[in-house]
């Protein structure tokens, strides 16, 4: 399958993996709705890439707000082809000591986010009997990597069993359900829990994926043809043993 001419909604696209995916996708000719909450970063990324852009301002805790970004798509673009689910966020704590704000937060938006956004682009795309549910887990929805990471490992673990019952559910009906779980990637991710992401990047004792290397498995597993389905893709950097 090619992108050309295709069009996606990537959330979280206003950084990190996010703009590296969006970036991609229109390189490769494909209409993006670029979906985050800081507009801002959208309108100066979408003149960047010019007119197969189109940022929306969303947050994707608000199911209406989800369900408008996938209508405000099709009216823009005249139909919906990939979502990407990339928006999410970390932030670290023992049980014990963790902040339930915290956990509500990364629910609404690594779980339910997902969900709602998810709802609305399938229901189009079942209507047309074609398309890509892409979802950016992590290595944290198959194992557990940190227990200061445990609440966040929980809502990527949630994403597996999304994306498997999707994939159940929709598969031979022309609609393909994608994991792609990265190991450690370069992006503004670890500034929820940390000072700096320099600082937390500089203490680790090997080299993180950069935000373009997570952008190409996707592409890969989107480039399949029609009849392969590419369902999970485990990727880290190569120095990255745990
Ligand atoms: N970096 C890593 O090491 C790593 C590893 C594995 C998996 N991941 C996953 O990769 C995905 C992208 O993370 P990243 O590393 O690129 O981090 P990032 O640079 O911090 O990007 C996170 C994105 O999520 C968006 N977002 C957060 N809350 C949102 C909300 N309520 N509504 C809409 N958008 C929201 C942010 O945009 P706004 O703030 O503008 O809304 C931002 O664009 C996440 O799902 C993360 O769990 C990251």
């Amino acid at each position: 399958m090619t992108l050309h001419g295709k069009t996606a909604i990537v959330t979280g696209a206003s950084s990190g993996i996010g703009e590296a995916i969006a970036m991609r996708f229109v390189d490769k000719g494909c209409n993006v709705a670029l979906a985050a909450r800081r507009l801002e970063r959208l309108d100066k990324l979408a003149a960047e890439l010019g007119e197969r852009a189109l940022p929306v301002k969303t947050d994707v805790t608000d199911p209406g707000a989800c369900a408008a970004l996938v209508a405000r798509t099709v009216e823009h673009f005249g139909g919906l082809d990939v979502l990407v689910n990339n928006a999410g966020l970390g932030l670290y704590g023992s049980i014990a000591d963790g902040n339930p704000e915290d956990w509500r937060m990364m629910f609404d938006v690594n779980v339910l986010g997902v969900l709602y956004t998810t709802r609305a682009a399938v229901r189009h795309m079942l209507e047309r009997g074609q398309g890509d549910v892409v979802f950016v887990s992590s290595i944290a929805g198959r194992r557990v990597p940190r227990a200061d990471g445990t609440v966040y490992a929980a809502t990527k673990h949630a994403i597996t069993a999304i994306a498997e019952g999707l994939r159940m559910d929709v598969t031979s009906k022309g609609v393909r359900s994608i994991t792609v779980e990265p190991g450690l990637v370069r992006t503004e991710f670890p500034e929820s829990s940390y000072p700096s992401a320099e600082e937390f990047y500089a203490d680790k004792d090997y080299e993180p994926l950069e935000a373009e290397d997570v952008a190409a498995a996707v592409a890969y597993a989107l480039e399949q043809p029609a009849h392969v389905s590419v369902n999970e893709v485990l990727i880290r950097s190569t120095e990255q043993t745990k």
